[in-house]
């Protein structure tokens, strides 16, 4: 496997403009949902805390409401572990109340309407609370990255929350892609800057040949994986990970993600050390082939520890402020932090609340 790829790696990267911060020497630490553990997730105030606490990058979901609006949410449908309602956005609208409903089914006024700061959810028993604030739409992300950058040095990993396999429960490919596209555009960022990552693959191929200029990265874990009756996973976009040449899974797996464009690979490295799904031999066929690889969501140090061992270029955790301690720690130069004065004057400028 080796000749091949290697050849190929070479090219892709004379040939292209792209620039991770694993490429200029940070070790790239990606705040999940902005930092799950340590603020309410997908949140101004959780992007705020990530900043404060020096992540290179980050990491959050896209979803699509009804009339088109690209926000910042995790989930397909509003649930009541996050979010409480308020009041009707007009009397009598026989929606209400949202929680329980399909973003995809909510125009962005009802979303709007709901208090998706007031719960902390149970896994995460330290998150900040923040009462009463309202999900943002990507734009709104932007504007506040805005106040808190004008040098532009954030970068993001933006996923599309779109579900291929229940096809109504949320919008259509080229819907996500051409909104999220657009909202990636009139960030004010480099499109070099945000990387665009999916479970669905679909997303990312449409994106690379709407824009080849925006970065894509394959989520990949084992349950989108599982091939259902066409003996093909509908996360996939097609791809067959069995029949790459590579001599294991892991292999495979990185070859499956090239064979798509992408620039990195990002699988799944939870659970615990003697059940990781991410392999060594994943990481480097998917650094043979030209890829970067980060894998998700590490909140164990054991984890990142091996992982960091193994070479990978960044880690996507839950616990920014823990695992930039660790990459300083073995020697890694991370991202410079953002002063949290600052950061808290943004924050108070933009975060709306119901
Ligand atoms: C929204 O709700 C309607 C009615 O329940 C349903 O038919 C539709 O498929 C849902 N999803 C989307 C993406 O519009
Ligand atoms: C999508 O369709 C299924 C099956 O037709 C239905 O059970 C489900 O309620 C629909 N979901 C939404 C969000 O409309
Ligand atoms: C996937 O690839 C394997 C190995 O080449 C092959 O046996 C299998 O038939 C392929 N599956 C489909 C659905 O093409
Ligand atoms: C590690 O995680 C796997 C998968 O979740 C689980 O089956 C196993 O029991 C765990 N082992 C330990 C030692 O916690």
């Amino acid at each position: 496997m080796i000749a091949p790829g290697f050849v190929a790696t070479v090219l892709l990267l004379a040939a292209s403009s792209y620039a991770r911060p694993a490429q200029v020497g940070f070790f790239d630490v990606q705040g999940h949902r902005g930092g799950r553990g340590e603020a309410i997730e997908n949140s101004l105030p959780s992007f705020a805390w990530g900043l404060i606490d020096g992540v290179s990058t980050l990491e959050l979901d896209n979803g699509l409401t009804k009339d088109g609006v690209v926000v910042v949410w995790h989930d397909e449908a509003i649930t009541a572990e996050k979010c409480r309602d308020t009041s009707p956005v007009t009397p009598g609208d026989p929606l209400f109340p949202y929680v329980g409903k399909q973003i995809a089914n909510l125009t962005l006024a009802q979303i709007k309407t709901l208090d998706c700061g007031s719960q902390r959810v149970a896994a995460y028993p330290l998150q900040l609370l923040y009462p009463g604030t309202k999900i943002a739409t990507l734009g709104e992300v932007f504007a506040f990255a805005h106040c808190v950058d004008q040098k532009r040095e954030i970068v993001w990993n933006i996923e599309s929350k779109i579900n291929p396999v229940q096809t109504n429960a949320t919008r259509s490919v080229d819907d996500f892609v051409k909104a999220q596209h657009a909202a990636f555009v009139a960030s004010g960022y480099p499109l070099s800057q945000i990387t665009y990552q999916s479970f669905d693959w679909r997303t990312l191929i449409e994106m690379k040949k709407r824009d080849s200029r925006v970065p894509t990265a394959t989520l990949i874990d084992l349950n989108n994986i599982v091939v259902d009756g066409t003996g093909l996973s509908p996360w996939l976009a097609g791809v067959n990970i069995s029949s790459f040449p590579g001599p294991d899974e892991g292999s495979r797996i990185a070859e499956a993600a090239k064979s798509i464009k992408a620039n990195v690979l990002s699988p799944y490295a939870g659970a615990n050390l003697t059940a990781l799904f991410t392999t060594k031999d994943m990481i480097q066929e998917a650094h043979q082939l030209g890829l970067t690889v980060a894998p998700w969501t590490v909140n164990r140090l054991d984890i990142a520890e091996q992982l960091m061992e193994w070479g990978v270029d960044g880690i996507i955790t839950d616990y920014p402020f823990l695992v930039r301690r660790l990459a300083v720690q073995r020697g890694h130069s991370v991202a410079s932090t953002f002063s949290q004065e600052k950061v808290m004057g943004c924050l108070d400028k933009h975060l709306q609340r119901v």
